[in-house]
């Protein structure tokens, strides 16, 4: 029994029916509202790209103040999964709108119900959660926490692993975007088992995964002072290139972790709540995390986070005062709670699967036709693709993924996020297969407009 029993019908974004583009992008109305109000701010490449101005979302489809209609394959960025506006989660959020905003840290009855709800889908063990309202707070509390539950200091991550952008989180990433703030000491990275470019290879082809966690276990020595309190890694790339990597590593992470009193860390803010597939992408392949953070899907668009990990971790947290002014508000308790039911009821991880499948042999198909197409990867909903030279093997095409991404927006279909030579595409995991044909479609015809506009 669902706590937002609703009415409404498994098609209720289907109505919108195809792209419709009524004026050349961006339309007057667009271009008079990004004049006025783009200057007060730094937008990103792709909003700067072609600056369309998005009115409102229903399911996969946005549209613009122009009246352009665009299917969506980037769910705003990686957060609407379920598609725009949701009725249950709108409605759940609306609820709570007019009923109880904020009290703190007072338990509610929303609260309870969705701290039980939550750890339903975790797993045995994983029952102790705190809440926040962006991915970068839960990890900077998950670097603390480690920190705590260890007593050790050190982090270590993978090269070009994203974990957000406040001082903590981002001394996880990669530091090209952190002009002059230099690394925080004892955060170190290490090579990721890039299945496209890999460093080490075994005979018969296949990613060595046992070379790597050899170095790790070298690094360990030679560059920390064996402080080691965790690995924080994203089971999926996401900024750093939707890279899946082999079945065996996160299993052999894990036993590799659990051999040093090192916590394993998942780092799900961008591949959990259903994204792949299944609720956790660490679930694919094994491996036990002790501490994981969720974020984006987990609200469907309400700005909400998660830290997990097991009681036992309880006297040791504790004590870091683990609070926050908005984590664990009543509506977000209650987007999150609606997210989670509309998962089970609409069996939304077989629909992401079954859609896996059918973007994994759409996305190969392209790479075939296309020879600047490098490799395509992903898991359910989580897909991306490497644009390379067609002279030089696995030479970057540096800009391809925004040119692509332009000619797509010019078609009607928002391709996922460019940089550089990636485009990464996270279309809703509520697709049915004639809309996902549909924007496959539309990816093709970019591709086509994109490689003349190259000159390839
Ligand atoms: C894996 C991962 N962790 C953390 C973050 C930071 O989340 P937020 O932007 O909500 O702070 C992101 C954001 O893209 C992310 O992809």
């Amino acid at each position: 029994m669902s706590f937002f029993d609703m009415d409404y019908k498994s098609d209720w974004w289907k109505g919108e029916g195809s792209p419709l583009l009524k004026s050349p992008l961006p339309g007057p109305r667009s271009k008079e509202i990004f004049a006025k109000g783009a200057p007060f701010t730094s937008l990103t490449g792709r909003a700067s790209l072609c600056p369309v101005v998005f009115e409102h979302g229903v399911g996969p489809w946005l549209t613009d103040v122009d009246g352009n209609r665009f299917l969506d394959f980037s769910s705003g960025v990686y957060v609407t999964s379920l598609g725009h506006s949701h009725p249950r989660v709108s409605s759940a959020v609306a609820s709570y709108a007019g009923k109880l905003m904020n009290c703190h840290d007072y338990m509610t009855e929303i609260r309870a119900l969705y701290f039980e709800k939550i750890a339903s889908t975790m797993g045995p063990g994983m029952d102790y959660i705190h809440l926040y309202d962006n991915g970068s707070t839960a990890v900077e509390f998950a670097i603390r926490a480690a920190r705590s539950i260890t007593g050790r200091h050190e982090i270590i991550t993978l090269f070009q692993d994203h974990h957000g952008k406040t001082m903590g989180a981002a001394a996880l990433g990669r530091m090209n975007t952190s002009h002059n703030t230099g690394r925080t000491q004892g955060f170190y990275t290490v090579p990721r088992p890039d299945t496209y470019r890999p460093l080490w290879r075994r005979e018969d082809g296949r990613v060595d995964v046992e070379q790597y966690l050899s170095f790790y276990e070298q690094f360990i020595l030679e560059s920390t002072t064996g402080n080691v309190a965790a690995f924080v890694v994203e089971p999926i790339q996401g900024w750093g290139g939707t890279v899946v990597y082999p079945d065996d590593f996160f299993p052999k992470l894990s036993a590799f972790c659990r051999e040093r009193g090192i916590l394993l860390v998942a780092d799900e803010i961008l591949t959990g709540a259903g994204r792949t597939g299944k609720w956790l992408a660490t679930e694919h392949w094994g491996g036990k995390p002790n501490i994981v953070t969720l974020g984006k899907g987990l609200g469907n668009g309400f700005p909400m986070s998660a830290l997990i990990t097991g009681k036992e971790h309880t006297k040791a947290i504790a004590p870091l005062g683990m609070s926050s002014t908005y984590g664990g508000n009543p509506m977000a308790c209650a987007a999150g709670l609606a997210v989670i039911e509309s998962i089970e009821e609409e069996s939304l991880l077989e629909n992401c699967r079954m859609l896996g499948t059918q973007f994994m042999d759409g996305l190969e198909q392209l790479k075939q036709k296309y020879s600047f197409i490098g490799d395509v990867r992903g898991k359910g909903c989580l897909l991306g693709m490497e644009f390379v030279s067609p002279h030089e093997s696995q030479e970057p095409l540096v800009d391809a993924g925004a040119v692509v991404y332009e000619e797509a927006l010019k078609l009607g279909l928002v391709a996922g996020i460019p940089t550089k030579n990636l485009l990464r595409l996270a279309p809703p995991i509520i697709l049915d297969n004639e809309t996902a044909g549909l924007g496959l479609e539309l990816l093709g015809k970019a591709l086509d407009a994109a490689q003349s506009r190259l000159g390839l």
